[in-house]
């Protein structure tokens, strides 16, 4: 590939925005299908997005993924939505090709094809605990509830946000909300840790009795070693126990087919971030 300046130009806004792996991920994926684009790593002020936005644009930007903590107001930005962003409240994605100001959110169908396609897990008539109520929890319950789980349990540190937020839900399936003390003493097939406890490396305090020997534990945080989640999960006896980097790039993966349409294969760029994970951990 030659000529960056003809490349067509996508990137990722955050703040912070140093450590995203989205610009490594959508340049295997480019490099991968043969499309000529570029895409960067721009950090935002706190109180810039929108002009960022209307600035790269203007450039001739023609998508950008959104991260923490601007999800919000790239929902309110955007002038037309899909239903999945409608409901996750969130925009990751944002799409300039047809004239409009387009939003998506890609992060539940992430989360999803993570679990079928790359796991193998089942999800339709499974007992799912979902651990936090903030936004990357909401991001990803309507395409979980697709599947037809037989139910989907959100417990959280603050119960009245867990029973607020599936009360949102419960049309599109069978979801309740409660407290982390009123969750059932029972083992779930799937426990998604949503929260950011990982992040600080702590312990959620969920019933040792909801991890079972033939539960999965995922966590939506990825790092070079396993979780705190994870670690604690496995502890209990867990079956399996993943981390969210295959999520982060088959998120990224269906941002890359809005733009392009075209779908990367996410296994050989999920292995070569795992690599160098633990090749940057051990350095
Ligand atoms: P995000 O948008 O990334 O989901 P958020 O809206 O700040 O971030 O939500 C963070 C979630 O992690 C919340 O559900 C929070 O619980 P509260 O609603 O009670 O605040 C949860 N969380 C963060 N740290 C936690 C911890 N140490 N133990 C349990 N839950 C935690």
């Amino acid at each position: 590939m030659t000529g960056s300046e003809k490349a067509e130009r996508y990137a990722v806004m955050g703040n912070p925005i140093a450590h995203s792996k989205s610009p490594l991920i959508h340049s295997l994926f480019a490099q991968q299908t043969g499309q000529h684009m570029q895409y960067d790593a721009i950090l935002v002020d706190m109180d810039g997005f929108e002009q960022a936005v209307a600035e790269f644009r203007q450039a001739g930007g023609h998508g950008l993924n959104i991260t923490v903590p601007f999800k919000q107001q790239a929902w309110a930005l955007a002038s037309q939505r899909s239903p999945r962003a409608e409901l996750a409240g969130a925009v990751n994605t944002l799409d300039f090709s047809a004239g409009n100001c387009y939003g998506d959110n890609t992060d539940g169908i992430g989360l999803v094809r993570d679990l079928q396609d790359n796991h193998q897990l089942t999800l339709q008539g499974q007992d799912i605990l979902v651990l936090g109520a903030g936004g990357a929890v909401r991001g990803v319950l309507a395409p979980l509830l697709e599947q037809q789980p037989r139910r989907i349990i959100i417990g959280n540190r603050t119960a009245t946000k867990a029973v607020e937020l599936a009360a949102l839900f419960a049309h599109l399936g069978n979801i309740e909300g409660m407290g982390l003390d009123a969750l059932p003493q029972q083992p779930f097939d799937l426990i998604i840790n949503g929260t950011a406890a990982s992040l600080h490396g702590e312990v959620v305090p969920v019933p040792e009795a909801c991890v079972g020997d033939s539960s999965c534990a995922y966590d939506m945080m990825y790092a070079a070693q396993a979780t705190t989640f994870m670690t604690w999960a496995q502890d209990l006896g867990a079956a399996k126990c993943f981390d969210g980097l295959g999520m982060l790039v088959e998120q990224a993966a269906e941002s890359f087919y809005i733009w392009r349409k075209l779908r990367p294969q996410t296994a050989a760029v999920i292995a070569a971030l795992r690599t160098r994970m633990r090749d940057d951990a051990h350095q």
